[in-house]
């Protein structure tokens, strides 16, 4: 044998200390320790030595054998420990990551807008079924079959008589069957109409509104809806009441507010008007209360609805109501 087992081990140590990677690690274990590694071969040459050398050589031989597979264990596990902690390594120098922020939908927000200022004037908020009978949508409402208010509201039938309501009108009927006056409600929510262009889409949101008890006159509505305006759009607002017809009010009229955008000097906006229709309202007909049972010599009310879209409009100065449902975080971000 040319060296001993001491010098084999010293090499091997030696040779341990240079080596920077566990590749070189691995392939130092083979050459000692492998099935040819100079470790194995000089165990295998023992049998050669003289008799009596054999037990000392043998046991030192394994010694160092346990010696130098524990040396490239731990050195291997060291340097994985190591390639770990720098994985983990926080540079904190580098900019951090932004949390993106929702916000709510314009609509969301001018309907809690909407229900903030009623229910401080008193009002509850009432809420029903999308999908509607005839009877609550149309009959009950003064709007018999084949009445050509019907052609008002392009509806979208279910069946014959189920429909998806067109109106938060129904909700009227449906709080009165329900409760006796006074009735101080507002009833917010979808409806469907079967159009689209610039300023319809076949879903949109109303808030109605409904007072009833004894002595309400018109100017009562006034009262409220001047209140309202003055709230949700600035005080320096005027408001105009034009006549109108709804079968289920009379009388009727529809509330215009001053062309928020020419201030009445009469835009594109407004048609050169000056003036934007915002809600249609009136007193409660007699036939309704009739049809509910509520005694018309005694109870008087009002009624109102508007669209919650046309008023966020009007509002923000956008002009295709569209946009409210493209969901276009270019548009909903300004929000
Ligand atoms: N429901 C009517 C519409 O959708 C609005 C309205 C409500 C008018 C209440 C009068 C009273 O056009």
């Amino acid at each position: 044998m040319e060296k001993t087992i001491e010098q084999i081990k010293e090499e091997a140590l030696d040779e341990l200390k240079t080596a920077s990677d566990i590749e070189t690690i691995k392939a130092l274990s083979v050459l000692y320790l492998g099935r040819k590694g100079l470790v194995t071969q000089f165990l295998r040459d023992i049998s050669k030595l003289p008799q009596e050398k054999r037990p000392g050589a043998g046991k030192q031989a394994n010694k160092v054998k346990k010696i130098l597979d524990t040396a490239f264990k731990e050195a291997i596990e060291l340097l994985k420990k190591e390639a770990a902690e720098t994985d983990d390594h926080i540079d904190v120098s580098l900019p951090g990551r932004a949390v993106a922020q929702g916000s709510l939908h314009p609509i969301t927000q001018i309907n809690r807008q909407i229900f903030e200022i009623f229910t401080k004037l008193g009002f509850d908020i009432a809420e029903g079924p999308e999908v509607e009978t005839d009877y609550y949508n149309f009959e009950a409402l003064n709007i018999p079959k084949n009445h050509p208010a019907r052609d008002m509201q392009d509806t979208f039938y279910i069946s014959d008589n189920i429909i998806l309501r067109t109106q938060t009108s129904p909700m009227q009927v449906r709080v009165m069957e329900k409760q006796k006056p006074p009735v101080r409600i507002i009833a917010p929510g979808k409806v469907y109409r079967c159009d689209s262009d610039l300023t319809h889409t076949p879903m949109f949101h109303q808030v109605e509104g409904l007072l009833v008890d004894e002595n309400i006159s018109f100017g009562d509505l006034k009262g409220i809806l001047n209140t309202f305006i003055h709230q949700i759009f600035d005080t320096q607002t005027s408001l105009r009441f034009r006549p109108s017809f709804f079968p289920f009010t009379e009388p009727s009229a529809e509330v215009d507010i001053l062309c928020v955008i020419c201030r009445g000097k009469g835009c594109r906006v407004c048609s050169h008007t000056g003036w934007l229709e915002v809600l249609g309202c009136g007193m409660v007909h007699p036939v309704i209360f009739e049809n509910i049972g509520y005694d018309t010599s005694r109870y008087t009310g009002f009624a109102f609805g508007m669209g919650v879209e046309r008023i966020a409009m009007l509002k923000y100065g956008i002009d295709d109501i569209r946009k409210f449902f493209e969901n276009d975080l270019r548009f909903l971000r300004q929000f």
